[in-house]
């Protein structure tokens, strides 16, 4: 319970309880007086009898927040939606977001990205269920997280907060973050439905960009690349993850906006995924009109009634443009959410921080971080060997601090020991590690010279609210630098030069060739250090891989150098690529990336037996492989399975090859596991857009596997006749 709001409620609750004559331990109140608090019936039934006893502008009090300036600071919360004390429906708490609470302090998770990268759904619920702790300590109830749009172009400023740009394998994480954090009587909120992928150019953040501004830009899309690429991870999250609210977005889909789109939010939401929790719109300009966001599906705009405000609502039904019954299907939603997660039926959820188990979530932090970090590149100058070194420079001043990215998932940590003084302890006293900030290029380079090896740290900076101009680490959202200079100068200076990565996202690496590793961490949270330190000295196996492609070039993406694309002409953006985006957009035109979808070194090698295909009785096919440590060291495999699915006419174009399956394993030397990816009908379908359903067609499919979308060793093909009958090998 927030205190200021907090005390108000209590107050007030007191004096309905002693008019309803129950049990001040209860928040629902006695069911003798109030039916609806009988905890042996069903939710539906609960909520219908609360409904019954509410009057119109009780029922229309529930449809919008009440505090316009909680999200600004998070206090009381990120958002409130006041109760009704005199019916015993308590305030509902809201709190950011996908990397931790962002009121007080926290353990700071690593972003999103860092958790695409682990290619680790087991991982995703345990940060899902600290998060959400954390978020029910600070006395919230609901969790603006996680957030799983995919990423459509490296520029936005929100990728940090996606899985990356694959919908199946942030199909595989979202719901069991979602199902962790859920598993704390939290509610999530999975958002922001749908195709919400661009901040926008020039603006000022965490606010708007002034160009293609998330609220006001209409994203133009065929059906076919909104339910391959954009709608997996949302419909995971409904489906397998069992999400009780969606944040609908704040732009536009196909001309209609995201909080009023009866095709995103009725059909495909609630009739085809059967979605029957409530949808709560983001924050400030997302919601665009009354009657249409009413009746096409938004139950809660916040933080506070724009255009839900009463006397809108009220005249709106009193006009006959909102039926009665249509608030009572909204509110009806919310209601039977919050009595299928207890909401009525526990007590408030403290306010207090003291209740979290920070050392417990710190090691989660750790975890995360360490299985998220990509090792790109490797001569052999890593894992770092304490007993050849003597002296180590740490160049760069991201090594002093903790990059994060801007806005609602910007986290004030709990504890921070900088990578610089985790790495100088990881060392002991036998080895000198010396630091320098790297702006007097020269000073940096003279230590670099006389060290055994160097580890520069460089960071990129990106924001909700404003895109990226590039994809350089020299092109910064604001002010600074030279950073890419700076990676030559030590490189020329020193060959054993390690680049550590703190980024939101993809970025350009010139320098590659140069330098002798590359390990990137994203943005990495509070455990960075320890994590870093860990992963340098081979304490642990760099386990994460790209959840991205990182292009050659700024040309090569699928919307450079089409600006009606991105960031779209006058509001206009075109998603005219389809689904040849990320790694389908780089094999499709046959451009190499610098490093691709998937691809992440290990301090270990791996050996596959071949690949078996079976059928499956439900149409699909079975592949099982094996995979051994074929090193001296323990490490992570990630095994992957990609499809190249046959194109059913000349206008489905279908990608080279698509991520099908995964599989993580933590393998001893020796150690070998047998893999098995089953591939339901589903994995073979495209969207059929003349018969608006899923098809399987007929034709050669090719089943490839390996350890990147650019390595992919073993390979098998089978062939589906008209009959649906499978024969292996095409023809
Ligand atoms: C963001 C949401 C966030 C909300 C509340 C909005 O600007 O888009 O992701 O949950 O603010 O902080």
């Amino acid at each position: 319970m927030k205190l200021d709001r907090g005390l108000r409620y209590c107050a007030a609750m007191v004096l309905a309880m002693q008019a309803a004559g129950s049990d001040a331990a209860s928040r629902c109140g006695d069911a003798a007086q109030r039916p609806w608090c009988d905890t042996t019936l069903s939710a539906s039934q609960r909520s219908d009898l609360l409904l019954a006893s509410m009057t119109l502008s009780q029922k229309i009090g529930m449809m919008a927040g009440d505090d316009a300036l909680s999200v600004i600071n998070g206090t009381p919360a990120t958002g409130v939606v006041d109760g009704i004390p005199a019916l015993g429906i308590p305030t509902l708490y809201m709190s950011d977001g996908p990397v931790g609470p962002r009121e007080g302090k926290a353990t700071a998770m690593p972003s999103p990205l860092a958790l695409g990268a682990s290619f680790d759904p087991a991982l995703a619920r345990r940060v899902g269920a600290a998060i959400a702790n954390e978020v029910r300590y600070e006395g919230n109830d609901l969790l603006h997280g996680p957030s799983v749009d995919v990423m459509r172009t490296p520029l936005s400023g929100r990728a940090f907060e996606t899985y990356g740009e694959d919908p199946l394998l942030s199909s595989r994480i979202a719901p069991q973050w979602i199902i962790g954090a859920q598993s704390e009587g939290v509610i999530a909120n999975v958002k922001h439905f749908a195709v919400y992928t661009q901040e926008g150019q020039i603006g000022v953040p965490p606010v708007t960009a002034l160009i293609g501004g998330r609220q006001l830009v209409n994203a133009l899309i065929d059906e076919r690349t909104l339910r391959e690429l954009y709608l997996p991870p949302f419909e995971a999250a409904v489906q397998r993850g069992e999400v009780g609210s969606l944040m609908c977005a704040y732009h536009f889909v196909n001309s209609a906006p995201a909080c009023s789109s009866a095709h995103l939010l009725e059909d495909i939401l609630r009739q085809e995924w059967g979605f029957d929790g409530f949808v709560v719109s983001d924050y400030y300009l997302a919601v665009k009109d009354t009657v249409l966001s009413a009746r096409n599906g938004l139950e809660i705009e916040m933080p506070i009634g724009t255009f839900y405000t009463p006397l809108l609502l009220e005249l709106q039904v009193r006009a006959g443009l909102i039926p009665v019954s249509t608030i009572d299907q909204r509110v009806g939603n919310i209601l039977r959410t919050l009595f299928r997660f207890g909401f009525f039926d526990r007590a408030d959820f403290p306010s207090d921080d003291t209740l979290i188990d920070q050392p417990a979530h710190a090691r989660v932090a750790r975890d995360a971080a360490e299985r998220g970090m990509v090792l790109l590149r490797n001569t052999g100058v890593l894992p770092l060997d304490a007993r050849q070194l003597r002296r180590i420079a740490v160049i760069g001043e991201p090594a002093t601090r903790l990059p994060n990215g801007g806005g609602s998932s910007a986290v004030v940590p709990f504890q921070f020991v900088t990578p610089l003084d985790a790495i100088t302890q990881r060392a002991g006293s036998g080895i000198a590690v010396s630091y320098d900030d790297g702006r007097q290029p020269a000073s940096a380079t003279a230590l670099a010279a006389k060290s055994d090896v160097v580890l520069v740290f460089v960071a990129d900076k990106s924001s909700e609210g404003v895109d990226k101009r590039c994809l350089s680490l020299d092109c910064p959202l604001l002010g600074r630098s030279a950073q890419d200079r700076l990676i030559e100068a030590v490189a020329a200076a020193n060959p054993n030069t390690v680049v550590m990565l703190e980024i939101g996202g993809p970025v350009l690496t010139p320098w590659r060739e140069h330098v002798a590793a590359i390990l990137s961490a994203w943005y990495p949270g509070q455990e960075a250090g320890a994590a870093m330190a860990r992963v340098l000295f081979g304490d642990t196996d760099p386990g994460g891989r790209l959840p991205v492609s990182f292009p050659a070039a700024e040309k090569d993406t699928a919307t450079a150098g089409h600006l009606a694309r991105y960031p779209g002409l006058l509001n206009q953006a075109f998603y005219s690529e389809g689904i040849f985006t990320g790694y389908r957009w780089h094999d499709a035109n046959n451009v190499a990336p610098a490093y691709a979808f998937g691809f992440g070194l290990s301090y270990t090698q791996f050996e596959t037996g071949e690949l078996e295909v079976s059928t499956r009785r439900d149409g699909g096919l079975r592949v099982a492989m094996s995979i051994r440590n074929a090193g001296s060291r323990a490490g992570w495999a990630v095994a992957q399975l990609y499809l190249g699915l046959p194109s059913p006419s000349a206008d489905v174009a279908q990608p080279v090859h698509a991520l099908k399956g995964f599989d993580k394993q933590r393998l001893q030397p020796g150690e070998s596991q047998r893999l098995q990816f089953d591939l339901d009908p589903r994995a073979l379908s495209y969207w059929d857009i003349a018969d608006n359903r899923w098809r399987v067609a007929a034709g050669c499919y090719s089943i490839d596997a390996g350890s990147s979308s650019r390595e992919l060793p073993l390979h098998r093909a089978m062939n589906r006749a008209a009959d649906s009958s499978w024969s292996a090998g095409c023809p």
